[in-house]
């Protein structure tokens, strides 16, 4: 297993500052909406899960998803706190299973994870399975632990896996890519 991001990370992560350089609303405002069915792989502590939960509202659902139960516990506790805990299904899913197949969403987060995971292929493979037919699936990936190399790399992996590039995004601190799935799927 390669490096993960520890729980004592979660301070930083779910700082109420991060907003103002990464809003949740600005980045993905457009591409969630009420009643929808989102999933956040590799939650965290929930900074973007319970930001998601207010954006699909009240019949809406968020899966969010991670390796580490400690994470999946502190998106508990937070959400209850925010009040959007009823929106959110917390799953822990395996290093290289996501284990949903059941599931299909209409948006899919992966933010500052998917240079954690080691079978990227394998986990993309899986996002294309759970996507609705319209669904975006944005990445979002540090910059400082992810070059500009290594994430196109990504893009070569996800379009490989099906999904095809809707544009590049900008994202302070991060290189961004908002995906949907390619016309052969
Ligand atoms: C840097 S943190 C980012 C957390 C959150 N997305 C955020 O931006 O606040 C990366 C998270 O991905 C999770 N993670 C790492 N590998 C994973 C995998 N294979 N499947 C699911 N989650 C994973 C880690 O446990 C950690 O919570």
């Amino acid at each position: 297993m390669g490096h993960i991001c520890p729980p004592s990370v979660v301070k930083w992560l779910n700082s109420p500052l991060r907003k103002l350089i990464q809003n949740p609303r600005e980045i993905m405002g457009d591409y969630v909406h009420q009643d929808n069915t989102v999933i956040d792989l590799g939650c965290g502590g929930g900074f973007f899960a319970v930001s998601l939960a207010e954006m699909v509202g009240k019949n809406g659902r968020v899966i969010a998803v991670d390796l580490q139960e400690e994470m999946l516990n502190i998106t508990r506790d937070f959400a209850a706190k925010k009040k959007v805990l009823d929106r959110i299904t917390l799953h822990q899913c395996k290093e290289n299973d996501i284990g949903l197949s059941d599931d299909k969403v209409d948006f899919a987060l992966a933010f500052y994870m998917v240079h954690e995971i080691p079978d990227r292929k394998r986990f993309l493979s899986q996002v294309v399975d759970i996507l609705k037919p319209n669904a975006h699936f944005m990445i979002i990936e540090p910059k400082h632990h992810v070059k500009e190399d290594q994430f196109k790399q990504i893009l070569n992996e996800a379009v490989s896996a099906g999904l095809e590039l809707v544009k590049p995004l900008k994202v302070k601190g991060g290189r961004g890519m908002l995906l949907k799935l390619g016309t052969s799927k």
